[in-house]
């Protein structure tokens, strides 16, 4: 019996038996204490001993058949496959999240460690996060010492693992108001949101496991499910969310764990899903079992009279994790997010959260828990979307007005950026480094890309970090940098990729 004396079910009701013995398998797979071509158990003696149904068993060798990994001969019995393309080693899956094949894109030295390389004095179209002038200093000076009044040295203590308990009581109301309901045991705190997709990501994923993306997407959850050993299947976007046709495809194909989507104003095309959209993708997940990642972090921000509700509204049935981050509207140095999951996620999360960084700040906490039922973020809220909402209509003039005609743009209504398509068979990389030589920084379609695609006609330019009057210098710029440096996109002078 080998290695399968160590399997252990959990039949108090969890995930179904049959899953957990196709994962437990898959892991022994993955990380290679099962061989090529090795002979499984026979059915009838895994059952046994595990003290499981037959079917049970059954159950599990077909959905790991289903998923390559296994394969029977008729009267001989189930053996582990041979196919390098469907099973790697653990070591080769599980490499650094953000490796050199993750962001050295060929000719294109984009990336470091993670960041972009930005020139003083650039026009940053890159970041899409505010400047520092407009963060809430004073209100924080004024609640900072109010908490450190009131608790002392309690504010530097360890702070409990899944937040500051007053803190979740308020977010719990934060989210009634908005339609969500929530208590407080459900709420996770986090230390922003990247930190929310790694601790899901390292709870819920094992090595091997498909997790599916919107193409493009946030390159910073891709990074979180790669660390973990996971496989990504990138389903293309449409304009009004994912499509659907691709996704229940992938859902038959790789019967994923996870799926993870940005549902309004999408980084980065600032897209918006329909509602009609948000309703079938959750009939999807109910039917093949599948736990979104919602992540919002741009639903606040609409300059619109459209009205964009977070999926989680929606959810009857407990598939979504949302995670909501705070650091595009207020400041994103406080490193201060939350999450609401089903409540028997949360003892696996806070596992992961625990080994991640212990507990989010409690200063921070017991600031925002206070910040909060001070009616201070409200306030803060409507004045940023009012500034936010006078760059956006600057960066669209600016757009109409200047850039030529053949560089074609959407308009999202919200959120903080333009994604914008050159004429078909362009680079975007290329136009990257020539905006980047008249020190003009944007975001290449590339660094968003959830497949080996490396390069492509989209570029993304985000306002969230410039004043008005340099959104439009800028713009200006860009056009000067296309008219000028009309070169054919087949050029070799910067040895990019091959355009796909
Ligand atoms: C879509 C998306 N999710 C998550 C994050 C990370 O947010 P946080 O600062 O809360 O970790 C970002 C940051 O740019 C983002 O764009």
């Amino acid at each position: 019996m080998g290695i399968f004396v160590s399997i252990h079910l959990d039949g108090s009701g969890g995930s179904p038996l049959y899953q957990q013995l196709s994962e437990q398998i898959k892991v022994f797979i993955m990380n290679g204490l099962l061989k090529e071509d090795e002979k499984l158990p026979p059915i009838r003696k895994l059952a046994q001993k595990l003290g499981v149904n037959n079917v049970t068993v059954v159950n599990a060798y077909r959905k790991l058949e289903q998923a390559g990994l296994l394969y029977s001969r008729v009267g001989s019995g189930t053996y582990v496959k041979s196919d390098n393309h469907t099973r790697k080693p653990y070591a080769q899956i599980n490499t650094p999240a953000f490796s050199e094949q993750e962001y050295n894109i060929p000719g294109l030295n984009i990336m470091d460690q993670g960041r972009l390389q930005i020139p003083a004095g650039a026009y940053n179209f890159a970041s899409a996060t505010p400047t520092p002038e407009l963060f809430p200093v004073e209100d924080f000076k004024t609640i900072l010492n109010e908490v450190l009044d009131r608790d002392g040295g309690s504010a530097f203590a360890y702070q409990e693992g899944q937040g500051y308990f007053p803190l979740r009581e308020s977010l719990s109301m934060y989210l009634k108001n908005k339609g969500i309901s929530a208590n407080e045991g459900g709420i996770q705190i986090i230390s922003g949101a990247q930190q929310g997709i790694d601790i899901i990501a390292k709870s819920l994923l094992q090595p091997g496991d498909f997790v599916i993306t919107e193409n493009p997407t946030y390159t910073g959850a891709i990074a979180a499910f790669k660390s973990r050993g996971a496989r990504i299947i990138p389903v293309v976007l449409n304009t009004d969310g994912i499509s659907l046709e691709d996704f229940q495809a992938a859902l038959e194909q790789y019967q994923p764990r996870l799926m993870y989507i940005i549902p309004n104003f999408h980084t980065p095309t600032g897209i918006c899903y329909s509602q009609e959209k948000k309703k079938a993708l959750l009939n999807l997940c109910q039917a093949y079992n599948v736990t979104i990642i919602e992540d919002d972090s741009f639903t606040d921000l609409t300059y619109d009279a459209r009205e964009h509700q977070p999926i989680k509204m929606l959810d009857r049935n407990q598939l979504v994790i949302f995670i909501k981050s705070f650091s595009k509207i207020l400041m994103p140095g406080l490193r201060l997010a939350f999450l609401l999951a089903p409540e028997n996620i949360i003892p696996g999360l806070l596992k992961a959260k625990h080994s991640s960084d212990i507990s989010t700040p409690g200063l921070i906490q017991r600031a925002f828990d206070l910040y909060l039922r001070k009616g201070l973020w409200e306030k803060h809220l409507e004045y940023m979307k009012e500034i936010y909402q006078q760059k956006y209509q600057v960066m669209l003039e600016a757009i109409e007005n200047y850039l030529p005609p053949e560089i074609t743009y959407s308009k999202p209504g919200g959120g903080l950026s333009f994604w914008l398509k050159l004429p078909p068979g362009s680079s975007a990389n290329h136009f990257y480094t020539r905006c980047l030589e008249q020190r003009v920084i944007i975001s290449p379609g590339s660094l968003f890309s959830a497949s080996e695609q490396r390069d492509s006609e989209f570029f993304r330019l985000s306002f969230a970090g410039l004043y008005p009057e340099e959104i439009t210098k800028g713009i200006i710029e860009i056009s000067r940098c296309y008219n000028e440096g009309k070169t054919p996109s087949t050029s070799t002078e910067y040895g990019y990729s091959p355009m796909l």
